[in-house]
């Protein structure tokens, strides 16, 4: 261990100087008398170039050596890069080989996703990885700097607990001495608890869900961010939602340049995430899917997918014509537009298999159901920022929402649904106040109500209007990052299937 070895990510400021770095060979590459060796230290990277006639023959061998994964400690000066404005590289005078990596299974070429998935615990070292988890980083600082900000205070709820929040269909049971007890499919309930104790309050914790299916927005634990304040109705809790989406966005913008480029995440989505967020009752989002409007955006989508299809297919064979006698360096950059060519088709062809079916479903859509996630991916693209659909059928939410006092038949919940198709992100709303109708909900759910006298409390000992949300932490990173699955921004993700490694 050197501890006077400096990060990575504070290069530029040490440029003209000589400094020591300690990490991780995440790439090689030989070139007549040079080695250019990419170290990673977790805080970033920088290439190392390391030239036979300027260092002596143990620093030269350390190089050659080497291999993907081994940690090094190198010496050198920070000087400017030859190539990329703003970027620095060391000119290696001094490396030590700390311990040699042998066939490290994840190359630089491209693996299934099972396989990376089963080597989750090395897969996070890669460089999509650390872009995508630093961002995770960025939105967790945010989450709490906004509520701080804002005097919530934060609390944490049980995780363990003997009731259902969500419906009983997604519960985790667990022998709890004998007896059932459940892993917390959200903190909500003791969330409201606090908030008459504390006024605004904020839980940040994980939740779990055991849920069956096997789609990209489902994870089985997932952590979730829910605030709850006394004193807010629906309106309320809709501005505090908007405001804390802008945020986390615009922090995310403004301090993870280098990650979202890293992703290759296109960047106007994200600048359109400005207040106001169009709000449409779930009647009207209903509308909508069953209009004209709908149709014909999924067509022009269809076309629009058929048209990048061919320019894409047509791409692959000038590439597949030339690539033979291309230039090595040349070959290495149709390799990998050749990879970036197969994927988006994949999805192209997905879309152009779901599209239709989406179009029949949104035309049939009948009113008093819940969404769907195709139905929230269809109703996303209708608009360039995040959407609040609000007022829903009392049948389709849980049984502490509160009844619109215009129409018993809705519930005063809202959703935010991400845009670019990304769907809900939150879920939330006002709670019911009045404990006989919450009583009677508690029953029409079939719930036991002895889980709930605590609960119910709340409502005997100074019911107050009150309301708040649920925020996903890892949907909200997937959409930020402008991922295609939830799995990749946790580090260690549990889906159907899935709790290894
Ligand atoms: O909409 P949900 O079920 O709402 C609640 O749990 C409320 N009790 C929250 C509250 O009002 N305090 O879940 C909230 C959010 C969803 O919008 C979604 O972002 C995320 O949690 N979520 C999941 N994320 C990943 N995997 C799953 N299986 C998820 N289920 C919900
Ligand atoms: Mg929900």
């Amino acid at each position: 261990m050197d501890r006077s070895a400096v990060s990575i990510e504070a290069l530029q400021e040490y440029a003209g100087t000589t400094v020591a770095l300690q990490g991780w060979l995440q790439n090689k590459r030989a070139s007549k008398g040079l080695y250019f060796l990419v170290l990673r230290d977790g805080s970033g990277t920088v290439q190392c170039v390391v030239s036979q006639k300027e260092v002596d023959h143990e620093v030269w061998s350390v190089a050659m050596e080497a291999t993907q994964e081994s940690a090094l400690w190198l010496k050198g000066t920070v000087v400017p890069h030859p190539r990329h404005q703003g970027v620095v590289e060391l000119h290696v005078t001094g490396a030590r080989l700390l311990s040699l990596a042998q066939g490290y299974p994840i190359t630089p070429k491209a693996h299934g996703v099972e396989f990376l998935m089963d080597r989750r615990h090395l897969w996070l070292r890669s460089r999509r990885q650390w872009a995508v988890l630093r961002i995770r980083n960025r939105v967790i600082m945010s989450i709490h700097e906004f509520y701080q900000e804002r005097g919530f205070v934060q609390m944490d709820a049980p995780i363990l607990t003997g009731s259902a929040v969500e419906g009983t269909s997604t519960l985790f049971e667990i022998d709890y001495f004998g007896s059932p007890a459940y892993l917390t499919q959200s903190g909500q309930l003791h969330g409201e608890a606090m908030a008459m104790a504390l006024g605004k309050i904020y839980t940040f914790g994980p939740t779990f869900r055991a849920e069956k299916s096997k789609t990209r927005r489902h994870l089985t634990e997932f952590w979730m961010i829910e605030p709850e304040m006394a004193f807010y109705d629906l309106d309320m809790n809709m501005d505090l939602a908007e405001d804390f989406i802008v945020r986390i966005v615009h922090d995310v913008l403004r301090d993870c340049e280098t990650e979202l480029e890293a992703l290759g995440r296109k960047l106007t989505p994200l600048q359109s995430v400005q207040k106001p967020f169009p709000r449409l009752s779930y009647s009207e989002a209903v509308d909508l899917l069953q209009s004209a409007k709908t149709q014909d955006l999924l067509q022009d989508r269809i076309d629009s997918m058929r048209q990048e299809g061919a320019a894409l297919k047509a791409e692959q064979e000038q590439i597949r014509k030339t690539l033979g006698h291309a230039k090595k360096w040349k070959r290495r950059r149709m390799d990998a537009r050749k990879i970036e060519i197969n994927h988006r088709l994949d999805e192209i062809e997905e879309e152009l298999r779901n599209v239709p079916q989406w179009q029949a479903s949104a035309a049939a859509f009948e009113w008093g159901r819940d969404f769907g996630g195709s139905d929230e991916t269809v109703l996303t693209w209708h608009f360039d920022r995040p959407i609040i659909i609000h007022r829903y059928p009392a049948a389709v939410k849980a049984f502490y929402m509160k009844r619109d006092p215009e129409d018993d038949r809705l519930a005063l919940g809202m959703d935010v649904l991400a845009p670019e198709g990304y769907g809900e992100i939150i879920g939330g709303g006002e709670r019911a106040t009045d404990l006989a109708f919450l009583q009677r909900q508690v029953d029409a759910h079939g719930l036991p109500r002895e889980a709930f006298e605590w609960y119910f409390d709340l409502r005997r000992y100074g019911s107050v209007p009150h309301a708040g949300f649920g925020l996903g932490l890892e949907r909200t990173v997937s959409w930020v990052c402008g991922l295609d699955h939830i799995r990749e921004t946790i580090p260690f993700p549990r889906m159907l299937g899935r709790v290894y490694p």
